[in-house]
């Protein structure tokens, strides 16, 4: 189920872990998993049969003469509509670690990639379970996928995301590799992934920026978990940087992919 490595780095000797598993992220007590530094959850947009409405893939080969293609009327993935935000702060309760001692630094906090429409629903949900703080991310893409209707409205060319916590500002690596302060803004660029990485999921998102955001958020030997890991793009970037990851996949087709294809367990 999961690849052990030792991390190097002088704060831990404790082994890298990698376990993704096939279920929902609902049983995840079940697993006996440790508590996170960081969660990420790219959570359904709930766009169901809307998912590539302004997209060319609408229509075969991307031309509207040639009629629809298979992706007409079709969500990106089945549990797009039924996803509980109410369950999912639950897990994330249950599975952060608590917030330092007095005086103490390092808090952990949640990364929600959400769209720009949710954002409401989840500060709220969050705040009910103690999640009181939040600071609002843009990720902005190169090109939009809305290029149909490109003569009659703005296009969305981003996508947003949130960093939820408790009390305390959390951890916060900001460091370059000269060892000089940098600041960090609230937009990052949401780059393609180079033929390295595979490409498994209609919504997938790039290993390079999960990266960045794992690596301003925890240290080497820290636990992230993601409990909807899709490809296992997070579970594959938290790995690369010497944390621990875990994650939940309820689709058989995504979990195989994401075992086999991107982590290689
Ligand atoms: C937006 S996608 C995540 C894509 C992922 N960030 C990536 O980079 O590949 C959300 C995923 O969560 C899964 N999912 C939805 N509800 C779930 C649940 N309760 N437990 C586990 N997985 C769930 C869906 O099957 C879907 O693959």
């Amino acid at each position: 189920m999961g690849e052990n490595k030792t991390e190097n780095n002088a704060q831990t000797t404790r082994p890298v872990r990698c376990e993704i598993f096939h279920d929902n992220f609902e049983n995840a007590k079940v697993y006996n998993i440790p508590r996170a530094q960081m969660i990420i959850a790219d959570i359904p947009f709930a766009l169901g049969d809307k998912m590539y409405a302004s997209n060319p893939m609408w229509y075969k080969d991307g031309d509207n003469k040639n009629g629809e293609s298979d992706l007409a009327h079709k969500a990106a993935f089945d549990r797009d509509y039924s996803f509980n935000i109410n369950n999912f702060f639950a897990f994330a309760t249950r599975l952060l670690r608590k917030e330092p001692g007095k005086g103490e630094k390092g808090a952990p906090c949640v990364l929600i990639f959400c769209s720009f429409e949710q954002m409401h629903e989840v500060i709220t949900e969050a705040e009910k379970h103690g999640f009181k703080h939040y600071t609002p991310l843009i990720f902005v893409k190169q090109s939009s996928p809305q290029v149909l209707k490109a003569n009659m409205k703005v296009l969305g060319a981003c996508e947003y995301g949130l960093i939820l916590y408790r009390n305390k500002l959390p951890k916060f690596n900001n460091t370059d590799e000269t060892g000089k302060h940098r600041m960090i803004k609230n937009w990052f660029e949401f780059r393609r992934d180079s033929k390295d990485i595979p490409r498994l999921h209609p919504t997938q998102k790039p290993v390079n920026l999960l990266e960045q955001l794992i690596t301003i958020f925890t240290d080497p030997g820290d636990v992230v978990i993601d409990p909807c890991c899709g490809s296992g793009s997070t579970l594959y970037a938290a790995r690369e940087l010497g944390r621990s990851s875990f994650g939940f996949e309820v689709n058989k087709e995504f979990y195989g992919k994401a075992k086999r294809e991107m982590l290689g367990i």
